[in-house]
């Protein structure tokens, strides 16, 4: 039986969120945001927890998580502060907006974990894989860079390889088992999704794409 009640607490705890992220001294709206020194940016971050790890283990690298949703965000920013984690930023932006977020050829990775998949045709120039997004990434990228892309749903991320070798990015690793092959181990921290697909006995497809040569 459905309350009510439940729905004004609901939207009341998306409030709490979004007043937990404006009051968190590690996020930041883009007006405040005036490109910090960054490493490695993952973009469509969700709660961020991916981040987060990949700074705990990697203490003398920069990580930026980037999300349109800041009720998202938070929730990593403030588990980074509980854990004295001091090497992250939580950043509520748009990746179209990537190249006033950091300056050009400074950042070293940036990771996509889980885009939406966008599945109707459509829908494809919403995709974070696409060339125009392909070439701001491209922008920002310095010249040892990388890009990292996980995602569980096959067509996508074939397309996504597709738009890659068209745009002549360079595929240096590449797996459709991720958690099954004998890539670093950094590369199989879970993000919030990859955990809820591997329990659904869903496999990750992983590549990591150097950009072109210029
Ligand atoms: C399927 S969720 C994946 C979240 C997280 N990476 C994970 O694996 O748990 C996709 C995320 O991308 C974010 N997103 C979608 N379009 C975006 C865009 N253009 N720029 C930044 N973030 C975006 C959404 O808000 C959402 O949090």
């Amino acid at each position: 039986m459905l309350n009510p009640e439940d729905f004004i607490i609901t939207r009341k705890r998306k409030k709490y969120k979004f007043a937990k992220f404006a009051n968190s001294p590690i996020c930041y709206e883009l007006d405040e945001w005036s490109q910090r020194p960054v490493d490695v940016i993952e973009i469509g971050a969700g709660n961020g927890l991916f981040s987060v790890e990949m700074a705990k283990r990697f203490p003398q690298i920069q990580f930026l998580a980037l999300d349109v949703k800041g009720d998202r965000l938070q929730k990593g920013a403030y588990e980074a502060t509980n854990q004295n984690i001091n090497n992250i930023y939580f950043l509520r932006a748009r990746a179209d907006q990537l190249a006033s977020i950091c300056h050009p050829k400074s950042i070293e990775s940036i990771w996509i974990t889980f885009p939406d998949p966008f599945l109707r045709r459509r829908s494809s120039g919403r995709r974070l894989t696409n060339s125009y997004f392909l070439k701001i990434y491209q922008q920002i990228l310095n010249s040892n860079g990388a890009l990292y892309l996980k995602h569980d749903n096959r067509d996508f991320f074939c397309w996504s390889l597709e738009q890659l070798v068209i745009n002549r990015w360079r595929i240096e690793e590449l797996s459709f088992d991720l958690h099954e092959s004998n890539l670093v181990d950094s590369y199989k921290i879970k993000t919030t999704y990859e955990t809820r697909w591997l329990e659904d006995g869903l496999t990750i497809n992983f590549v990591k794409a150097l950009p072109p040569l210029s």
